[in-house]
């Protein structure tokens, strides 16, 4: 599928007419819309917020656009641009889409746990959620909400042993990707956002932000591992 983000937020995104500044422009971004929709034979999702700033609740209107130019699914984040990612997002937006449109809306906002995936399906009617800073560093969280959501038990965090296998997965995927110089670069931040909360960290945090290869992350995390071991 595509999606087409109209509600990115940030400074240089805006300033090139781009993300959120579409939503002060309802046509062209109708237009964008229809051009993608037309161009492919798969689904187009449209991601927008509640508006520009309190004043420009435009929510509603552009999602009946969205779903008019033929996107398939909506995505609302409910908060304005002018409030950025501050406060709580307003799951009564949500709801207020939901029974505006009749294609499927996703809600994004404030998921961080497995009971606000389900209390947002349940207060707001939505179809699906989607989940944004809680993934950052612990991308278990989807496994967890899906095993929630069918059995009602929290199956909660992975060990730390399970956590570092995944993390050395997710690094692996990294460098396929962007190769392993490049990979190693971003993977700094999202070392950093992984051991969030582990127990002296900041001891390895030195070392998380200047590695080059895949051997240098294995080693940290390892070393760590055994460290805890020993101390136990
Ligand atoms: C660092 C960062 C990058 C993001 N990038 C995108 C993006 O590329 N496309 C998008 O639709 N939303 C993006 N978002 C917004 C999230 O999808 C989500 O709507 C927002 O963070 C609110 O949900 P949350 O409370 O679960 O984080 C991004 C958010 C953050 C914090």
């Amino acid at each position: 599928m595509i999606d087409i983000n109209f509600g990115c937020p940030a400074k240089k995104i805006i300033r090139n007419f781009s993300g959120a500044a579409l939503m002060n422009n309802l046509e062209l971004a109708e237009k964008l819309i229809s051009a993608a929709v037309d161009a492919v034979d798969i689904p187009v999702s449209v991601k927008f917020r509640s508006g520009w700033d309190r004043e420009s609740m435009t929510f509603i209107e552009f999602g009946r656009m969205a779903e008019a130019c033929g996107a398939s699914y909506l995505v609302l984040h409910p908060r304005t641009r002018a409030s950025g990612f501050r406060g709580k997002s307003d799951w009564g937006k949500l709801k207020l889409l939901k029974e505006n449109v009749n294609i499927d809306v996703i809600g994004s906002g404030d998921i961080n746990t497995p009971e606000d995936a389900r209390d947002m399906l349940e207060d707001t009617n939505c179809d699906y959620v989607m989940v944004g800073r809680a993934a950052m560093g612990a991308p278990w969280i989807f496994q967890r909400i899906d095993h929630y959501l069918r059995t009602g038990d929290d199956p909660g965090e992975p060990s730390l042993d399970k956590k570092i296998e995944i993390m050395l997965e997710f690094c692996r995927l990294m460098i396929d990707d962007f190769g392993e110089r490049s990979a190693c670069l971003k993977l700094r931040k999202h070392l950093a956002w992984f051991t969030r909360g582990w127990h002296n960290v900041t001891k390895i945090r030195p070392l998380m932000f200047s590695v080059e290869k895949y051997d240098d992350i294995e080693k940290i995390l390892y070393d760590y591992l055994h460290g805890l071991e020993e101390v136990a």
